[in-house]
């Protein structure tokens, strides 16, 4: 039903105007007491058994809305009407910015895929923070926010960037992102290097650290999917030496690497940076590496190129506490969670796993032991 909506519809329409279009309606609709209660009853049905713990929270599921999506923080409740167990809003940079020019958001329909060269655009930390001040939440929920450099600012202050949007958001966060592996932002990706993470991670942390007294806000890295594997490893090693909480993996690639030979060339070609089924591989294989180098000791967030119930299942195998995903809700749909959940439930259920928990990075447990 929505494939075909999504074909005669939304397909013949520019991208980024069909998701403000989709956005707008989720929006309305989570303002609509009855209809909000109707939806979230059939859409985002809970399951005992996919109850996850993570960052000292208590999550309904392990299935989360990824970064990008929301990044002003306006349908917050809408999304977890649609069964998202938790949210990332962002990325949010100190000031506010346009973006990149349009166009900027491509289909990739053939491969079930997206280009996007966005460039934050979003309302700054300001503003976010104010609206996350006066937020009165419908449903409860575990809330992410991800936070980025500001294009203006050039690289050497992206410290104090960071620092000013932690000291806004933090104590809004569940859990606070330092992501620096979107393409779209020239340079971003350079402070992957563990000589610039270090002490951006360490002025993160103190700033969450000083603003937030009453709790400690967990910190994660968002990592992109071009790091060598060897950087890969410099950034778990970094992460348990900091004390970080967690890791996602992964963001969008610049690589255009796993495309069909359907998707318009003219499109495969722009610049920004690709998500969906073609970066599954990938993601998938720095997911494995992480825990491979980190195991339990922080959490990890597998994302990229996720669409089915199978795909989150592969995910936490290998490591994964919870997960993430964007690109197939454009082209699945309101009822994606709901297919996730309870085809991981089911997958659950068949498994020698008693609690996701358990399932939690056993096929390198199987491996090793
Ligand atoms: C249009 C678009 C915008 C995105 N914006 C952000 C962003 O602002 N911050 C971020 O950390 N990731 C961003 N992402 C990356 C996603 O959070 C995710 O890591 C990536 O798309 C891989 O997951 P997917 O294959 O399920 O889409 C964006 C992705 C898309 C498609």
């Amino acid at each position: 039903m929505y494939q075909l909506f999504f074909r005669l519809f939304f397909t013949r329409m520019d991208p980024e105007r069909a998701h403000h279009l989709a956005f707008g309606w989720i929006r309305r609709a989570a303002q609509v007491p009855v209809l909000r209660t109707f939806l979230a009853a059939a859409l985002a049905p809970r399951y005992k058994e996919l109850r996850v713990e993570a960052f000292g929270r208590r999550m309904h599921g392990p299935f989360g809305l990824a970064a990008g999506f929301d990044k002003n923080a306006v349908v917050i409740d809408g999304m977890t009407m649609l069964g998202f167990d938790h949210v990332e809003i962002g990325t949010v940079t100190a000031q506010p910015q346009p973006g990149n020019p349009k166009k900027r958001l491509f289909r990739l329909v053939p491969d079930r895929a997206l280009i996007n060269r966005m460039g934050f655009n979003n309302d700054g930390s300001a503003s976010v923070a104010a609206r996350l001040a006066a937020r009165n939440p419908v449903f409860p929920t575990t809330l992410g926010v991800n936070i980025g450099k500001t294009k203006i600012v050039p690289e050497s202050e992206a410290i104090g960037d960071y620092v000013t949007s932690t000291e806004r958001l933090a104590r809004h966060a569940d859990y606070l992102v330092v992501n620096v592996s979107s393409p779209n932002t020239p340079g971003l990706r350079n402070l992957q290097a563990v000589d610039h993470l270090r002490p951006l991670l360490t002025a993160v942390r103190e700033a969450a650290d000083r603003t937030v007294t009453d709790r400690r806000v967990p910190l994660l890295v968002k990592i992109a999917p071009d790091l060598a594997d060897e950087d890969v490893d410099a950034v778990a090693d970094l992460a348990v030496e900091l004390g970080l909480d967690g890791i996602i993996a992964t963001n969008t690639t610049i690589a255009r690497e796993g495309l069909g030979l359907t998707s318009d060339p003219a499109v495969v070609k722009e610049t920004g940076g690709l998500s969906g089924a073609p970066v599954k591989q990938r993601s998938l294989e720095v997911l494995r590496r992480l825990y491979a180098r980190v195991g339990d000791k922080i959490t990890l967030i597998g994302v990229g190129g996720i669409e089915t119930a199978e795909d989150a299942w592969q995910r936490i195998l290998a490591g994964a506490t919870l997960v993430q995903g964007y690109s197939a809700f454009i082209y699945q749909g309101p009822f994606w969670c709901r297919s996730i959940h309870k085809g991981l439930a089911a997958r659950l259920r068949t498994s020698p796993y008693a609690t996701l928990a358990d399932a939690v990075g056993a096929e390198h447990k199987k491996v090793t032991a």
